[in-house]
């Protein structure tokens, strides 16, 4: 028993001896001190031959952040009349529809206000930005399909969202131009955190 206990021990130091003797070596490495293919001391190479450089086509293709002065968004356009066909295709059997009461239990969250329902947040009551909308759906919805929306749609879903919590009307067109400007009424019901850190800060 004791006899194991100190060859467990052993080997333990050895291992974090030669752990110890590596790190600088490879540290060396990382800082791009050899020539790239060269081995370094430690007989590790400089690269491993994994991966490869992002081609500019799949950069373009991830970098689909929305900022709320609009920034980002792509051509296309939509309304909600275009939008609530796809809704109820595509989105209602988990949100359900405008008539919900808010108490039926649903895989997703209610999207429209309701009197039943004033204490959900909703786009209507919660959400500062239309340009949010267009950025969450084109990212992650359908939930069991994101990414399969087309620009235009995602206009026109968004469109029916606004529309369906009374912001616009059905015929209007939304697109890259104009939706930042699309003022959701939550807006001032957000406060910029200008904390600077210290005591205030809990
Ligand atoms: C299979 C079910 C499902 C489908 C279909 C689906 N969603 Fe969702 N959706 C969800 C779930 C679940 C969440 C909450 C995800 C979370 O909080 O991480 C969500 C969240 C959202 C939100 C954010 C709501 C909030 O207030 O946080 C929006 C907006 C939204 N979905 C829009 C859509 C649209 C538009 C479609 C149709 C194109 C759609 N969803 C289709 C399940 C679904």
């Amino acid at each position: 028993m004791l006899q194991s206990r100190i060859v467990c021990h052993f080997i333990f130091l050895v291992m974090l001896l030669s752990a110890c003797k590596a790190r600088p070596a490879r540290e060396a490495a990382h800082e791009g001190g050899a020539a790239v293919g060269k081995n370094t001391a430690a007989g590790w190479p400089q690269r491993f031959g994994f991966g490869h450089s992002a081609p500019a086509k799949l950069i373009e293709e991830e970098d689909i952040d929305i900022h709320p002065d609009g920034s980002g968004l792509p051509a296309g356009e939509g309304n909600a009349i275009t939008g609530r066909i796809i809704y109820t295709a595509k989105c209602a059997a988990c949100h359900g529809t405008e008539t919900n009461s808010g108490k039926q239990k649903l895989p997703g969250p209610l999207l429209f206000a309701h009197p039943d329902s004033v204490h959900i947040k909703t786009i209507g009551n919660y959400w500062p930005y239309t340009t949010t909308i267009y950025d969450y759906i084109r990212r992650s919805m359908p939930y069991n399909a994101p990414g399969s929306l087309s620009n235009n749609e995602v206009y026109a879903l968004t469109a029916y969202l606004v529309h369906a919590n009374g912001i616009i009307d059905s015929a209007t067109v939304i697109n890259a131009s104009n939706l930042a400007g699309i003022h959701l009424p939550a807006r001032e019901r957000f406060v910029k955190d200008d904390r600077k850190g210290g005591k205030e800060v809990k």
